[in-house]
């Protein structure tokens, strides 16, 4: 997956003094860190808005409000350790179809005003903001503001924060299966030659490497339809903590948690490999 994006991550390794920019409570947990093996991709359902509001007795959408403030504060941790992709779940096609229409109106005016506000901040970040879903679904004036906001950081080569909008994991691999197949058809390639490189190279995600890392917060375990294809191997964490009480200290502990796994990818580690004398027949039954 390096290949096609070689340069970019070139650029994204400079060394960065930033870390000094961190609270001495997160740079306590940062020195644990292993700066060498930061995970390259960090992609973060963001749960609970709800059920923080609801133990204030507020109305849900204080808890939405006060998410936005978290992901400000998410982003600039992961723009000071020089994290090189950010993907934050904002929105799914299904909050947009099963949500009220009150809580998906505020949903979208929080996205607007949230752009406006932090656009600045962005740039002293140096964060470029992108997104993937079925955007051009949604209202124009939130369209318009995202384009905007994304002209605006284009210029920026240090965390990429993706916010998923619209978004939804099985309508994006319909929407890479249709591009796919017209593609297919239009160069007269036959079905059989059609490969996982074909598929993720239609994914809305093609230019990104697939997280290494997804974190969700709350306490559910589920992946609520969010990047099934490219989480196949990817470590997850999750935290009791809800989303608006989420903040850069604790995406750092989500990063020591990940760099206490081992990756094995379906194979083995070193040890096991040397295992290599050969199994007779008769421990195929069970004695
Ligand atoms: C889940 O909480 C969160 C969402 C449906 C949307 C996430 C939105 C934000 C974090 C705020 C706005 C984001 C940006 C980028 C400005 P929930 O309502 O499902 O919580 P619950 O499960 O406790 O009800």
């Amino acid at each position: 997956m390096l290949r096609s994006y070689g340069k970019a991550i070139v650029l994204r390794f400079l060394p960065s003094n930033r870390v000094a920019e961190l609270s001495p409570e997160e740079q306590a947990i940062y020195r644990q860190l292993d700066p060498a093996r930061l995970p390259q991709h960090v992609a973060i359902i963001m749960d609970g808005n709800g059920r923080w509001a609801g133990k204030r007795s507020l109305r849900r959408f204080l808890g939405h409000q006060q998410g936005a403030e978290s992901v400000q504060f998410v982003v600039e941790t992961a723009s000071r350790i020089n994290l090189p992709w950010l993907t934050l779940y904002a929105f799914s096609l299904e909050n947009n179809l099963r949500r009220p229409k009150t809580e998906v109106n505020f949903l979208m005016r929080l996205l607007r005003s949230y752009l406006v506000d932090n656009v600045e901040r962005m740039n002293d970040n140096n964060v470029r903001i992108a997104y993937i879903g079925r955007t051009h679904e949604l209202p124009s004036e939130v369209q318009e503001k995202m384009q905007w906001a994304a002209e605006a950081t284009a210029h920026n080569n240090g965390t990429v924060l993706t916010l998923a909008l619209n978004y939804g994991a099985r309508s994006e691999l319909v929407d890479a299966v249709r591009r796919l197949a017209r593609e297919a058809a239009a160069k007269n390639v036959s079905l059989e030659h059609i490969s996982e490189e074909d598929i993720s190279r239609h994914l809305y995600t093609a230019h990104m490497p697939d997280p290494d890392l997804v974190v969700r917060t709350s306490g559910e375990f589920r992946v609520s339809n969010f990047l099934l294809w490219q989480m196949a191997y990817s470590e997850i964490y999750v935290t009791e903590r809800f989303w608006p009480d989420f903040r850069g200290i604790h995406l750092l502990e989500a990063i020591a948690d990940y760099q206490r796994r081992e990756r094995r990818y379906g194979g083995l580690n070193k040890r096991q490999e040397s295992d290599e004398a050969p199994i007779p027949d008769s421990f195929l039954v069970p004695r």
